[in-house]
């Protein structure tokens, strides 16, 4: 590959996508479309990778940011012909190969790209393109041949007969170029009397009027040259790509109980005897140890679960850090900053954001740790709840190791519960507890003896009883 450079189309609107946000930029299973083409030119060594933007420039920018790639500014959209002339002053003196990919075409593989550039080589071509035959043609440039099979140029669908349209083989929109042969053939690419724009794929006419050796070739998986210029074509690509990360997964030692019923972004990671229940969801950059148990309908974003990691049903988990052994819901919402250390446990109806939970701390049920610092055996009970915001700030709460925090407690924060103490159930906690001490917030109660007959009798001579019909 040192000796070809990849040029990438992403200067283009979408306008079939009816969107706000440029097409390439739509995601598909965690990434933007248009780091498909750019990580796979990347993987496969090309000397340089240019990436043609237009439509949303800076945010293409910044959704490529950090990765080794030119950019050329496209003015205004004219056709994938007049955006490839754009990096004709950037390629100056180059004299390799052009490898040509759209933005919107994710689903290639590196072995499909790298055959290309083989035959391409070794057949000494000036251009080399990938076809496929395709169940429904619709919306792609047609291959039309000669009764010898010879290629003879591309059509578009705008500008296709009924005859035309009825042929199976597409044009993939991948392409090589020698590129001393294809600048000045693009020159010589009209502009299409029906859009207006100059179309990338007149430009193999051109080199075959030229008498230039053009070579094709056809892929066996079609489902690879999906190109995405619909909502409908994204949902398929999906499905698609699914599918592929599915075996990557299930190949590396995971066990997904429905495959179909399962989401899981490109972008994740997962150890082997992983099991992964149905209406699990998985984003973005989260990695998941091996040995955990994903309960349904997870949702699991931007986060890093340790080995043997339990998730219960129904439970979020939103850029955090979840170590070994830790136990979370079912029904728990972890935000993000929380940290568990090894073998907490965050159960029932629990809410908990930008806390650090020493290890073996538990927080069984119904309670709210935000903005805190919990140390080690920390037990907390239900209903307890850290009043960490008091309308104007956020305060923080700490309470050291192997605290026992009553059931219904308020933790008025900022505060601070030393080692071993205790607070009683029902508590408000307001001042510091000092370590091993017992703290009472609460009202003293009122017991009077004997007196529940006589507020009986006083109710009933108010309002008689009803019969006992509840
Ligand atoms: C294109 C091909 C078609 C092929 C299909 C494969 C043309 C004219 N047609 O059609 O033969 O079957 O891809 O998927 O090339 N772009 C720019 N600047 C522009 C226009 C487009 O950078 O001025 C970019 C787009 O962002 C997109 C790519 O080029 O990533 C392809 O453009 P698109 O409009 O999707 O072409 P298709 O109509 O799909
Ligand atoms: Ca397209």
């Amino acid at each position: 590959m040192r000796d070809v450079c990849a040029v990438i189309l992403a200067a283009g609107e979408g306008t079939r996508m009816r969107s706000r946000t440029a097409k390439v930029l739509h995601p598909l299973l965690g990434r933007p479309l248009v780091e498909y083409p750019v990580e796979l030119c990347l993987r496969l060594g090309a000397k340089r990778v240019l990436v043609v933007v237009g439509a949303q420039a800076e945010e293409v920018k910044k959704a490529l940011a950090g990765r080794p790639v030119e950019f050329i500014h496209q003015g205004e959209p004219r056709g994938t012909a007049h955006a490839v002339l754009q990096t004709e002053m950037a390629l100056h003196g180059f004299a390799g190969t052009l490898l040509i990919l759209a933005g919107d075409t994710p689903l290639l593989r590196d072995e499909t790209v790298q055959s290309l550039i083989d035959t391409h080589t070794s057949a000494r071509a000036r251009a080399t393109l990938l076809t496929a035959r395709v169940a429904d043609p619709t919306g792609y440039g047609r291959i039309i041949r000669d009764r010898q099979g010879r290629l003879r140029r591309i059509v578009e669908e705008v500008e296709a007969q009924a005859k035309e349209k009825r042929i199976p083989e597409i044009n993939a929109g991948l392409y090589c170029f020698a590129r001393q042969s294809l600048f000045p053939a693009l020159q010589r690419v009209p502009a299409s009397p029906v859009k207006g724009e100059f179309f990338l794929p007149v430009v193999i006419q051109v080199l075959l009027q030229q008498r230039m050796k053009v070579q094709t070739l056809q892929t066996s998986d079609a489902t690879e040259t999906l190109g995405i210029n619909t909502r409908a074509e994204l949902a398929q690509a999906a499905t698609i790509l699914r599918e592929r990360v599915h075996q990557r997964l299930m190949g590396a030692g995971v066990t997904l109980l429905d495959p179909a019923a399962t989401y899981i972004d490109d972008t994740v990671q997962i150890g082997p005897d992983t099991v992964i229940y149905p209406g699990v969801v998985l984003q973005g950059a989260t990695t998941i140890g091996a040995g955990c148990v994903l309960y349904p309908h997870c949702r699991i974003q931007h986060a890093h679960l340790g080995d043997h990691v339990t998730v219960l049903d129904g439970s979020i988990i939103l850029e955090s850090d979840i170590a070994e052994g830790c136990v979370i819901g079912p029904y728990a919402h972890l935000r993000p900053a929380s940290r568990l250390k090894r073998k907490v446990k965050v159960g029932n109806f629990c809410e908990v954001k930008r806390a650090v939970l020493g290890e073996g701390t538990k927080v069984p049920h119904l309670t709210y740790i935000g903005d805190a610092q919990l140390g080690e055996k920390v037990n907390i009970g239900a209903g307890t709840i850290t009043c960490n915001y008091d309308g104007f700030a956020k305060h923080e709460t700490v309470i050291e190791d192997e605290v026992f925090v009553g059931s219904n407690t308020n933790l008025v924060a900022p505060v601070t519960v030393g080692k071993g103490a205790i607070i009683a159930a029902g508590s408000t906690i307001t001042e510091p507890v000092p370590p091993d001490a017992v703290a009472f917030g609460r009202a003293p109660q009122v017991t009077k003896e004997g007196r529940a007959a006589a507020t009986r009798k006083k109710r009933e001579a108010m309002a008689p009883p009803k019969p006992d019909d509840d």
